[in-house]
């Protein structure tokens, strides 16, 4: 049985929702480690579409456990809402899902902070999806942080609420001007939510491992991507979290020594929400053209989306942090009325040729991407369910990337629905889940 991570290696929305819920039948718990509700996971069943924030899309399947664990930040009016909105659709929660009491919590000053802080920033801001997890995540690092599990107790969490809110509200007023948060106009509210998610909190961190001593498997869900990891990504155009594959064995406690292989999850082309350099970003009609293909719109906020080609230079640097042991490529529908597609292979800045990410925001700022050009396919690709059925040169678009980042593409995503997809024979992913070979899966 595989412990598998999957992680987005680009600035995130790489389709990392679909592949999950592609692979949840071969395993047993499906974690989410890191991030919050700034995510926007679409997993598109039949003619149903759901949008995660919060919780697992593994949760989508019957009898599969989702879990929500420690390295995560919690926003519980968000997170009851979106458990309400999925029992409304007849997914039962209980007993499936469970939510770790060491999660910390985002709460209404976080989101204050997030909004107030953007606009302070001013030309130089972010482009946060204003849920407050940056701030949430500060507050952990600071050692103020409420955790889920402070919600059980009364009188525990009026005191670090109080003494919080001491603290934020004179920020929230001499430094940004805003309104400050009244504790009696709060805690009422977030008594009742801790009583609501009660039955849901756990010790994960035991959960986890407990299920793994008994021979469950777990596939670890990643939220953004790569380039926003705190760490590794295009700091400080960032989320707050580690969203690379090692952020999972942090955000769960299941040790390193018990993961078994990540998959990267890539999409054919690239795109970016919110600020921050972007080297392959185009504009004008090609830029609007994938945006408008791809329906390249926020999930979580509606934003459209930064639009560009493909950039192994990202690719790369993705497959080396993550340990990627194979690639999924997801849209590649979205490309096929193009007669040249373009693959960044390096960034030219002056007289040499950059194969590896820079660190320094000066040279990234000074290069520019060197292409290869290939021709468009200009065939459909959608909905396809075996690589023979590939028009060769999309099949050439894919071993390219596969020979220029060095593994192969297993998994190949040609539409929304679950079906809509391309698993290559005797692949690693066949090897983690060999059941995985007799896709494509019946509908729910
Ligand atoms: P935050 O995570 O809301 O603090 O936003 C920080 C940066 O990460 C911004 O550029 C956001 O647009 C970006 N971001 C956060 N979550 C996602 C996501 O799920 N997909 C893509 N970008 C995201």
């Amino acid at each position: 049985m595989a412990n598998i991570v999957v992680v987005g290696a680009q600035w995130g929305d790489e389709g990392k929702g679909k592949v999950v819920d592609v692979l949840t039948p071969f395993v047993d718990l499906i974690v989410r480690y890191q991030g919050g509700n700034n995510a926007g996971h679409t997993v598109v069943i039949g003619k149903e579409k759901f949008v995660l924030h919060s919780i697992p899309s593994g949760i989508l399947r019957p009898g599969k456990r989702g879990v929500i664990a420690c390295g995560v930040v919690v926003d519980p009016a968000s997170l009851l809402e979106e458990m309400a909105q999925l029992e409304r659709r007849g997914i039962t929660l209980q007993g499936r899902l469970v939510i770790s009491k060491n999660a910390h919590l985002i709460l209404p000053y976080h989101r204050l902070l997030d909004e107030a802080d953007e606009a302070r920033l001013g030309t130089r801001r972010i482009g946060t999806t204003a849920r407050g997890v940056g701030p949430a995540y500060t507050d952990k690092a600071a050692r103020i942080g409420i955790r889920a599990g402070d919600l059980l107790d009364e009188a525990l969490f009026r005191e670090k609420l109080q003494a919080n809110l001491q603290l934020k509200n004179a920020i929230l007023q001499s430094v940004y001007n805003v309104p400050p948060v009244r504790l009696e106009e709060i805690l009422p509210a977030y008594l009742r939510f801790g009583e609501a998610l009660a039955p849901y909190l756990r010790d994960t961190t035991i959960l986890l491992n407990e299920a793994l001593d008994a021979g469950a498997s777990i596939l670890f869900e990643g939220a953004q991507g790569t380039m926003l990891d705190v760490d590794h990504g295009t700091y400080p155009y960032i989320t707050a979290s580690n969203t690379t594959a090692g952020g999972a064995s942090t955000g769960t406690g299941v040790p390193p020594t018990k993961i078994h292989g990540v998959l990267g999850v890539a999409k054919a082309y690239t795109t970016r929400v919110g600020e921050g350099p972007f080297p392959t970003e185009v504009g004008g009609e090609l830029g609007d053209l994938l945006r408008g293909r791809g329906n390249e719109y926020g999930a979580t906020t509606g934003r459209p989306r930064r639009c560009g080609w493909l950039d192994v230079v990202v690719l790369r640097h993705a497959m080396r942090v993550n340990g990627c042991g194979t690639l999924a490529l997801t849209k590649l529908d979205v490309l096929d009325a193009l007669s040249t597609v373009k693959i960044a292979v390096g960034y030219r800045y002056g007289q040499t040729v950059l194969r590896d990410f820079p660190l320094e925001d000066r040279v990234l700022a000074g290069s520019e991407p060197v292409y290869e050009e290939w021709p468009g396919w200009q065939s459909s690709t959608a909905g396809l369910r075996h690589l023979e059925e590939l028009p060769p040169k999309a099949r050439d678009y894919v071993e390219r990337l596969a020979a220029l980042t060095e593994r192969e593409v297993s998994l190949i995503s040609t539409g929304a629905v679950r079906e809509e997809t391309i698993i290559s024979e005797g692949s690693l992913l066949t090897r983690w889940f060999p059941g995985a070979q007799s896709l494509p899966v019946s509908p729910r």
